[in-house]
């Protein structure tokens, strides 16, 4: 039996929106954060180097003595998770996945608009799904590669309308469509959904996997007697104690808004 901790990575703050869900839902377990921030950001860099960080990121936390491991991003999912779990066949590796099936079920007849990394955008494990799906539904997914938002909520000084300017941009040329429905395909993006409705001008139904990966983990570790004892209460230890500053703050916001 492993009680050890759960351990999580991104680039930066992104996987603490999917850390409150997983928190939600077991909170008997034990956490360990791992924001890469040194090779920050992931989204506009290529596949071999993100495959070469989460390598060195999954080995850090294993080392550490983790039960299991959440990719809280996108990009290292898209980009490694196939290969990784391969090479660490014996943990259970959970990636993050952008949401691209509920809104097919919630809104059949409607376009979806697929914001994301240019990374995860590119990559063969999206692009199959997305073609897949497309090919079920008939329907065609609205994809934007949206790195700014990455930049935006990871600065200090968030220029809120410079974001608002550059998503209208990006988006002008999808101007005279009204979607119904946004899938955000990046662990960051729940962080700017404010700014995001605002460059549309209204607001769609938001779909994100933090929920869903939540939901694998805890059926991984049900499946797997890996579980806490429910009777404790559960603790977030931080690779970076700076990083733990900011990320407290971070959480407890997010939680106050998603309620
Ligand atoms: N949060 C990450 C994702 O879900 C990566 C963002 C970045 O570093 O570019 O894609």
């Amino acid at each position: 039996m492993n009680r050890g901790p759960v351990g999580v990575i991104d680039s930066g703050i992104g996987g603490l929106t999917v850390l409150t869900e997983m928190i939600k839902k077991l909170p008997s377990e034990d956490f360990i954060y791992h924001a890469d921030t040194e090779n920050a950001p992931y989204g506009n860099k290529r596949h071999a180097e993100i495959m070469g960080y989460t390598d060195n990121n999954i080995a850090k936390l294993l080392s550490l003595g983790c039960k299991a491991i959440v990719l809280a991003c996108n990009t290292a999912t898209a980009a490694a998770v196939e290969d990784m779990r391969i090479k660490y066949s014996s943990v259970n590796i959970i990636g993050l996945e952008p949401a691209l099936r509920p809104p097919l079920y919630d809104f059949p007849d409607m376009p979806v608009l697929v914001l994301a990394t240019p990374l995860t955008l590119a990559e063969k494990r999206f692009t199959r799904l997305r073609s897949e799906l497309e090919a079920d539904s008939g329907k065609k997914f609205y994809c934007v590669p949206a790195q700014e938002i990455v930049e935006y909520t990871e600065s200090p000084s968030r220029q809120r309308q410079k974001l608002i300017n550059s998503l209208k941009k990006l988006l002008h040329p999808y101007e005279s469509i009204r979607f119904p429905a946004c899938v955000l395909g990046c662990t960051h993006f729940p962080l700017a959904k404010p700014e995001i409705s605002e460059a549309l001008g209204y607001m769609p139904r938001y779909y994100d996997g933090g929920n869903g990966a939540a939901k694998r983990l805890a059926f991984l570790l049900a499946r797997d007697g890996l579980e806490n004892d429910i009777s404790r209460r559960g603790k977030v230890i931080f690779t970076s104690q700076e990083f733990s500053y900011r990320a407290g703050q971070i959480m407890l916001d997010y939680y106050n808004k998603e309620r």
